[in-house]
């Protein structure tokens, strides 16, 4: 019960405070600790819908916000977006076009679940991977890196392989996750190449 009561309350609160879904806590917390996001880094953030983290993002920096879901988001002042897959090319290249320079790549993304486990965790962790090729292909030297994962066995290949490309790597579970999740933020920062 606590954890259903912990949601509700997240939820309410974000309704209460305009936020498009709770996920926005997670962020801020995120922003708080790490201060990934500066006030002239271009942002792009993958699996952006419905979009509260691009919310948060409009009032971190001054300069481009762009969103990219496979589901449509609903318009918000001074964000792009792309209604696309992170891993078609065509939307690699539309991001470089809209934004040039890249100083921050935040991934919120989640695949549809199936229900098993083993095969679930595998798809997060593509997913993953896929979220962190698409950040060494655009971000500029010195950039930041958030990707949400799941604790689990291919984990750690996942955290050595952010390691292969960020001068500092750190793990974040954010105090608005559900209770008995495994949920966890890779937060990445200084892009080396
Ligand atoms: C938990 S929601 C993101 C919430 C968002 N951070 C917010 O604050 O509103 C996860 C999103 O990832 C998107 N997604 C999953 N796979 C994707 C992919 N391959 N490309 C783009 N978006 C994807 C889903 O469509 C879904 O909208």
């Amino acid at each position: 019960m606590g954890s259903q009561w912990g949601y509700d309350r997240t939820h309410l609160r974000a309704k209460h405070e305009g936020y498009r879904s709770r996920a926005a806590y997670k962020l801020l917390e995120i922003q708080h600790k790490f201060a990934i996001i500066r006030p002239d880094d271009n942002i792009v953030d993958l699996g952006a819908a419905p979009g509260s983290w691009l919310q948060i993002e409009r009032t971190l920096t001054s300069a481009k916000v762009v969103g990219i879901d496979l589901n449509p988001i609903a318009p918000l002042d001074g964000v792009e977006t792309i209604e696309g897959d992170l891993n078609d090319p065509e939307v690699q290249e539309k991001v470089r076009s809209m934004l040039g320079v890249v100083n921050v790549v935040v991934c919120d993304a989640a695949p549809k679940l199936s229900g098993h486990k083993s095969y679930d965790q595998a798809r997060i962790i593509e997913l993953n991977e896929q979220a962190l090729m698409f950040a060494c292909k655009v971000l500029k030297q010195g950039g930041n890196f958030v990707v949400k994962s799941f604790q689990g066995t291919d984990f750690p290949g996942l955290y050595a392989m952010t390691k292969e490309h960020f001068y500092s790597v750190k793990t974040c579970i954010t105090k608005s996750t559900r209770k008995g999740s495994t949920e966890l933020y890779i937060v990445a920062k200084n892009f080396v190449g």
